[in-house]
C-alpha cells in the first residue's frame, strides 16, 4: 500500500457550484476512508472545460477528468482507487 494520497479536485466555480459541488464535496469529507486516503481540494472553475455549465460538476482525480460528477459516480471511482493503492 502506497503513502501516495489520492488527490481530488472538485471546481467550485459558479456553474459548478450550482449544480451541486457544494453536496459532492461534503459527501467526499464525510467519508472518514476517503479522509484517511486522499487529498480533497477546491479548485477554481477551468474555463476550458466549464461550457456554460453544461460539464458541471467537473471533479479531477489524479489527472483524470470528470464531467457531469455524481457523488455516487465520483465515490464509487475513489474507492476503487483506494482498493487499488
Ligand atoms: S464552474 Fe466548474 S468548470 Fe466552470
Amino acid at each position: 500500500m502506497s503513502d501516495k494520497k489520492i488527490d481530488i479536485f472538485v471546481c467550485m466555480g459558479t456553474n459548478c457550484t450550482f449544480r451541486g459541488a457544494s453536496q459532492l464535496i461534503e459527501a467526499l469529507r464525510s467519508e472518514k476512508k476517503i479522509q484517511e486516503y486522499c487529498s480533497i481540494h477546491e479548485m477554481p472553475c477551468s474555463d476550458s472545460v466549464c461550457d456554460h455549465s453544461r460539464r458541471s460538476p467537473v471533479v479531477k482525480i489524479d489527472d483524470e477528468l470528470f464531467l457531469q460528477a455524481k457523488p455516487e459516480v465520483i465515490l464509487e471511482e475513489v474507492y476503487k482507487r483506494i482498493k487499488n493503492t
